[in-house]
């Protein structure tokens, strides 16, 4: 799970993009798999076969691919090479023989390649498709070979409890949990796995890390774009299915998580699932929900979310949520973890704020409720311009008693520049089967249960102007009370 690794322990292998035309494989999985190769982390011998509804044949796909990676900053003929020695494409069709030819096809690339039948497929599609795509597999014989075998399903993975778990009992009926690969692109960012290293191996943080020292923990993701186009999903979705279940709910989990006794992915997702399952059912005044209205976006007039193409006029669909949950462990009981996204916030913004007890007499003002001071406060910022800054209080040189707020800041750019794709880190995970950073099915189904009662209540929205911080009730960005 590290990103820069330079012995290489991938084998020889096909990587089937289901989707291979859409979206995902043009901005991420394609550029991220030719800069893998020529970073060196994958050696020659990774054939891509992108499968599409669309005929496109194996020259179209190589043009097509050729313009994504043009267009993702590379030189044409930097990829020409690859891009004609490597890729393929195969049209699959709607009937069951759609994937016998497809396991023909891959077949006969492993042989025209002389690959040892690793396979990677990879379903980049639209959620209603994977059903059809797992069973397509299983019944090809496909989910069988004589190489290693994965598979790896984007979100979103179900959208409530019940169908979760029918996606991972038809997952698991053709496949082992070993070789299944729950993508949560936010556990790829170099900074949230760094959760993991700076909490246990920095004792001095961890020892303040528990209910005596800290006071709350916030974790923000504030996004200052609408729903880009992507009405038909994000309508049935909500800022809760599409960003609380998931990413907020695994950085919450990396947060509050105790120490496994190793470093084995299956120990670190048990103590994540126990820090899921613990958390106390959410009551309804500990949700705030909001919906944005016609605002500014850099100086450019936007449109409110019932005016974006295709939203319908009665929609219910919330864009923004403040939830206050409690995490019921030894560690972490009665200390307030405060979940808060929005789409058309101010700007771009996601961070984890632990912020400390206060000292329990203010000796400089003699009375408690005198303390003008600030409590100290750790900021982990996954974006932008990753880093921590740590915010504690000096005395003021100009003044008596005058306390001031200064922080210590450290910035990812300033010490190893440009960090790596979310994506580049996570298919170098799959293909060497490391699964650290990809939701095992109990995990997937602890989110779900503990979100269902929560998505089963209408949501009461509340308007918030584009381009401010949410529903005036969040108090421009503070905490939802405390
Ligand atoms: C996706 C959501 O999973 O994450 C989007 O569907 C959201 O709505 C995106 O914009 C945010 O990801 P990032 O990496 O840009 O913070």
């Amino acid at each position: 799970m590290m990103s820069s690794r330079s012995i290489s322990r991938v084998d020889p292998h096909v990587f089937v993009i289901f989707g291979g035309t859409g979206d995902l494989a043009q901005r991420k999985l394609i550029p991220s798999l030719y800069r893998l190769i020529t970073d060196h982390e994958v050696r020659d011998g990774c054939v891509v076969l992108g499968v599409s509804r669309r005929e496109v044949g194996d020259a179209g796909y190589r043009d097509w691919a050729k313009e994504a990676l043009v267009e993702s900053g590379l030189e044409a003929d930097e990829v020409d090479t690859w891009c004609q020695g490597n890729l393929h494409h195969q049209a699959l069709s709607d009937s069951d023989s759609g994937y016998g030819a497809l396991r023909e096809r891959i077949e006969s690339i492993e042989a025209e390649h002389s690959l040892p039948g690793n396979r990677v497929f990879y379903m980049a599609i639209p959620p209603g498709a994977f059903a059809t795509t797992i069973e397509g597999l299983g019944s090809s014989g496909l989910n069988q070979g004589a190489g290693w075998i994965r598979v790896v399903v984007e979100k979103p993975f179900g959208t409530d409890l019940e169908s979760a778990r029918a996606l991972n009992d038809l997952l698991l009926s053709n496949f082992d949990e070993t070789q299944i690969y729950r993508i949560d692109h936010y556990l790829g960012k170099a900074t949230v796995q760094n959760l993991l290293t700076f909490r246990f191996t920095n004792p001095m943080f961890e020892r303040l890390w528990n209910r005596d020292r800290v006071s709350r923990v916030e974790i923000t993701v504030a996004e200052d774009l609408g729903i880009a186009g992507r009405a038909g999903y994000y309508e049935r979705a909500g800022v809760v299915r599409d960003m609380v279940q998931n990413h907020l709910t695994q950085l919450l989990a990396l947060v509050a998580m105790e120490p496994p006794n190793v470093f084995h992915a299956d120990r670190i997702r048990d103590e994540k699932v126990k820090v899921i399952t613990a958390v106390a059912p959410v009551e309804e005044d500990d949700v705030v929900y909001g919906r944005y209205e016609a605002g500014q976006r850099d100086g450019e007039e936007v449109p409110g979310y019932l005016e974006e193409a295709g939203v319908s006029a009665d929609s219910m669909t919330p864009t923004f949520v403040g939830i206050r949950l409690y995490v019921d462990t030894w560690r972490w009981q009665g200390i307030p973890f405060l979940l808060r996204t929005g789409k058309r916030l101010p700007r771009r913004s996601t961070h984890i704020e632990v912020t400390f007890r206060e000292p329990a007499l203010c000796v400089f003002h003699g009375r408690r409720d005198d303390c003008v001071h600030e409590p100290d406060v750790l900021r982990i910022i996954l974006e932008p311009d990753e880093g921590f800054d740590l915010r504690f209080n000096v005395k003021s040189p100009d003044e008596d008693t005058t306390i001031d707020t200064q922080a210590l800041h450290f910035r990812y750019s300033d010490v190893y520049g440009k960090l790596p794709d979310a994506y580049q880190t996570l298919i170098l995970d799959i293909l060497e089967g490391d699964q650290t950073l990809f939701v095992r099915a109990d995990e997937v189904e602890a989110s779900w249960r503990l979100y269902d009662p929560l998505l089963e209540r209408p949501p009461k929205l509340i308007g918030y102007t584009a381009g401010t911080w949410g529903p005036p009730e969040m108090d421009q960005g503070a905490p939802l009370g405390d």
